[in-house]
């Protein structure tokens, strides 16, 4: 039989890993402190998007709980993933209050259990954690940090597929039963202390970001010079030492993990009284990236008061209703206060875009998005805008230009259309050098 796990923490990491154990034949007890979650859960629901979860959950009803009790999850289970959310505070540090709690309502056992932190904590909580611990008596309760590195959209696989599992303890045997739990994976299980493993999340987040940025000021040159970023990232990324992921330049990085995580680690650096100058600018350059398209809108339309533009894609990236730090929300909030008026349309992501921006019209399709539009913009490289008629796209617009903020769009198709093109780093709207 396999070892029952709890999941503290029903949200998108909690679910995903619960599913996934779930799928492996593990019994899972997952516990959320808001009660409708719990009781939407019961019900069926699942009340986020990811592909392929709510079948998974659906598929492995029998062999998982939800509780809002804490004392559920360590009935049987004796090893626990924390997967509570760490949002980011007023200084820019992550806010630890959820694992805090987790710590003070674990129920007095006097058998061995272990948290196994999963949750993008700054390095440092786990020994903070294991302090608190010792002092609270529960000498006897392992913490192990086993950073996730599952990208939205796209969280099944991953967690199926891992490039790695990083396993940091503060004593062998925790270890070595955590990593007991990824048998099933062909990659390396990498064992390191928990500050070590805590910073690995952290940095490969903060690489990542630092590769789109790097590739979006490429793309800003490329446009100045003449290059075609898209060109130039296949010829980087050619070179086995560079490789060709996170080198799509577009208007800027979001979502719920590298803006949070990229401020987090330049806090932590900072608190210690250093300096993350390249960080700093990483962080810069992508919020300088979500404005760029508004200057581009300019340098067409002229003033964009009284313009109607027309925002194909509201979520910080496909396959995921997930609104957070999406680019959509700084540009939409930039051309609303230069006075023009917006259309968006996205699949997926409406009711979730409906709760963070205010005062712009959500249309029901792509076609109806564009209608009387006097420009175009894809924020968000949905599949089905790759599918667009651009010979409707043109009829149905006032005016021509269409802005590909993620060069995801065959420009000579747009341009066939009679329409303008404009992507990120790309040749210039005609199809030639600015
Ligand atoms: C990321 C990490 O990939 C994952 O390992 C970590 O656990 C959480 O953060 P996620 O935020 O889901 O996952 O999305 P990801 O696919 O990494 O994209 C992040 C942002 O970067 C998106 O806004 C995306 O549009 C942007 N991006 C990504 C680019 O602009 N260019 C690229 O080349 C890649």
């Amino acid at each position: 039989m396999k070892e029952p796990l709890g999941v503290i923490g029903a949200g998108w990491v909690g679910l995903v890993t619960a599913a996934c154990f779930a799928d492996l034949g593990h019994d899972v007890v997952v516990r959320d402190v808001v009660p409708e979650r719990v009781a939407e859960l019961e019900a069926g629901r699942v009340p986020i998007f990811e592909p392929g979860l709510a079948e998974l959950l659906a598929a492995n009803g029998e062999r998982i709980r939800y509780t809002l009790d804490m004392a559920d999850v360590f009935e049987r289970a004796r090893l626990a993933f924390v997967c509570v959310d760490t949002p980011p505070t007023h200084s820019g540090d992550a806010d630890l209050s959820r694992v805090s709690r987790v710590v003070e309502e674990l129920p007095d056992l006097a058998e061995r259990m272990i948290l196994i932190m999963k949750s993008t904590v700054p390095v440092g909580t786990g020994a903070l954690v294991r302090e608190r611990l010792d002092r609270m008596g529960l000498a006897h309760v392992g913490y192990v940090s086993n950073p996730e590195f599952l990208a939205e959209g796209s969280g099944l696989h991953d967690f199926r597929n891992p490039d790695r599992v990083v396993v940091g303890a503060f004593a062998q045997r925790d270890a070595d039963a955590v990593a007991a739990l990824y048998r099933f994976v062909e990659a390396p299980i990498l064992q390191t202390d928990v500050a070590s493993a805590e910073m690995v999340k952290m940095a490969s987040n903060a690489f990542l970001a630092t590769r789109v940025s790097f590739i979006n000021e490429i793309a800003n040159v490329c446009e100045v010079t003449g290059a075609d970023v898209e060109a130039v990232a296949r010829g980087v990324g050619l070179d086995h030492r560079l490789g060709p992921h996170f080198l799509r330049a577009g208007i800027g990085y979001g979502g719920s993990c590298f803006p949070k995580d990229t401020s987090a680690l330049k806090q932590l650096a900072a608190n210690s009284g250093y300096h993350f100058q390249l960080l700093t600018a990483v962080i810069e350059v992508n919020e300088l990236q979500k404005r760029r398209v508004v200057w581009k809108l300019v340098k067409h339309l002229g003033s964009l008061r009284g313009t109607t533009i027309a925002l194909l894609g509201l979520a910080f990236k496909p396959n995921t209703d997930d609104m957070r730090e999406a680019s959509s929300l700084v540009l939409s909030a930039r051309l609303l206060a230069d006075g023009a008026s917006i259309a968006g349309y996205d699949p997926v992501a409406e009711e979730e875009a409906r709760k963070l921006i205010s005062g712009i019209e959500f249309a029901a399709s792509a076609q109806e998005a564009l209608a009387g539009a006097d420009a175009a913009v894809l924020v968000t490289e949905w599949p089905e805008f790759a599918e667009l008629d651009f010979a409707d796209v043109a009829a149905a617009m006032r005016g021509q230009l269409v802005v590909d903020g993620r060069n995801y769009l065959d420009p000579a198709a747009v341009r066939a259309a009679g329409l303008l093109y404009e992507g990120i780093g790309r040749p210039g709207p005609n199809g030639k050098d600015r």
